[in-house]
């Protein structure tokens, strides 16, 4: 493993420099030890099943370990046609492929060599449309990087899963494409889901038809927005359309909104289009602070948020809390206006207490269930994963 966080503590010098109300020593010393993250990481390669877990924790390794080649690096896009030994990025790209010993619990997810014949999403996602496409952006990073030029599997599946949400999907009147198969119906979760995956694959492809998928990604993140913001919070509701609706302000909602958001941004940044596609990176910078700011206005005193963000009768949940101080600090990375910066110092020192000895998130929503505590001793699969993309917000913010 090559976790790259000792030069976070050589850079406070520059973050003393930033103009935060929070002092740059209380920011850094809120974070989590990197011997801790290491147990954290084992226990999310270990419990992450679904696709949508599976997405997550690619991502949340790439910004963790490989951060060169995450859309949050600074020259991310493309990247190198052949990765070096020391950035080789093995456990995300073996998501897509073959897992090697170490990675044991990935043994049934060679996601592209176990595809089905025939089938034009990555995985099975339980009925979900935009879910396997998670994994698409590990699909597009193996094929891009490919020793073998000749093998043109992982762009195929990269390119099915691709069809299969632009053509295939059921969409609404105003072309938000549908979380679901089965009916049109809007989830806040498939913002982190889909457009990423598209904005990626837009950004590879380059020219005319690479800058349409970045706008493609773009107008699902604006027309979701449409549908799913409350006028009143700024914040939106889970799920909305169709039979069986969650109108709350969920809070894991909100986060993967406004971590979805952030990518899609970041992806557009790095693109050979960031020029001509500056209203957008506007917009999606004030969608992003606008839930922020929805948010954090509901925090308690010990940092942290409630499962239904509005409603002081839910319960703590530290998924949600840890998500949206994620793109907390990568909104402030990103636009230097230190605004969300003490609630998520606060949010992270409630992380930081919540995660157990052995490297477990404690106190985290059911995500199955969205409205009950996780059971005693089970735990959640994209919490585990928020806690490695705060950490990575977080360092990366302070360098
Ligand atoms: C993974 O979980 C299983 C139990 O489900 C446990 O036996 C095993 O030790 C865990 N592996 C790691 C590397 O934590
Ligand atoms: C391409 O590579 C994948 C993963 O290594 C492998 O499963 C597949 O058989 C290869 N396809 C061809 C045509 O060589
Ligand atoms: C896969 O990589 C090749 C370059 O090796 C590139 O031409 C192709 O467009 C890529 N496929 C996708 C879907 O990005
Ligand atoms: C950006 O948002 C504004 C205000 O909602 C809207 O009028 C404008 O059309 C948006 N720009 C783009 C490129 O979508
Ligand atoms: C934080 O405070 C809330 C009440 O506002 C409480 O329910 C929760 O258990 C506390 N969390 C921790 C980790 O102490």
């Amino acid at each position: 493993m090559h976790l790259q966080l000792l030069p976070v503590f050589a850079c406070l010098a520059a973050a003393a420099a930033a103009p935060t109300s929070t002092t740059p020593s209380s920011v850094a010393s809120a974070g989590l030890s990197d011997a801790l993250i290491a147990k954290v990481r084992a226990n999310a390669l270990n419990i992450s099943t679904h696709s949508w877990e599976i997405g997550t924790l690619a991502e949340a390794l790439t910004e963790l370990e490989w951060p060169a080649l995450s859309v949050f690096g600074a020259d991310a896009i493309p990247p190198p046609r052949r990765l070096p030994a020391r950035e080789n990025a093995r456990d995300v790209l073996q998501i897509a492929e073959q897992p090697q010993a170490d990675l044991k619990p990935f043994v049934q997810y060679r996601v592209v060599a176990n595809k089905a014949p025939g089938s034009l999403p990555l995985i099975d996602g339980d009925g979900a449309v935009g879910d396997p496409a998670s994994i698409g952006s590990a699909v597009l990073l193996r094929n891009w990087t490919r020793p073998d030029l000749k093998n043109t599997s992982f762009s195929d599946a990269a390119a099915g899963q691709l069809q299969y949400l632009l053509q295939d999907a059921p969409r609404t009147p105003e072309g938000a494409i549908s979380h679901r198969e089965s009916q049109v119906q809007l989830w806040a979760d498939f913002v982190y889901m889909a457009p990423p995956f598209i904005a990626y694959y837009g950004a590879l492809q380059g020219g005319k038809a690479g800058q349409a998928l970045l706008q493609e990604a773009y107008d699902q993140c604006r027309l979701y927005r449409d549908v799913l913001r409350d006028p009143q919070t700024g914040l939106w509701h889970h799920i909305l359309l169709g039979d069986g609706t969650d109108d709350s302000l969920w809070g894991t909602g909100n986060g993967w909104a406004a971590a979805g958001m952030l990518r899609v941004l970041e992806t557009i940044r790095g693109s050979a289009s960031a020029k001509v596609m500056k209203e957008q990176q506007k917009n999606l910078t004030s969608w992003v602070d606008e839930i922020l700011t929805g948010a954090w206005q509901y925090q308690h005193p010990n940092g942290t948020l409630f499962n239904y963000l509005n409603d002081a009768t839910s319960f703590a949940d530290t998924s949600s809390t840890a998500l949206l101080a994620t793109s907390s600090f990568r909104l402030a990375t990103l636009t230097g206006s230190p605004r969300h910066i003490p609630a998520a110092v606060r949010a992270l020192r409630l992380i930081r207490a919540s995660v157990d000895a052995d490297g477990w998130l404690q106190g985290t929503v059911d995500p199955l269930s969205f409205s009950t505590p996780s059971a005693p001793g089970v735990h959640s699969p994209e919490g585990q994963s928020f806690v490695l993309l705060l950490h990575s917000a977080w360092r990366d913010f302070l360098a």
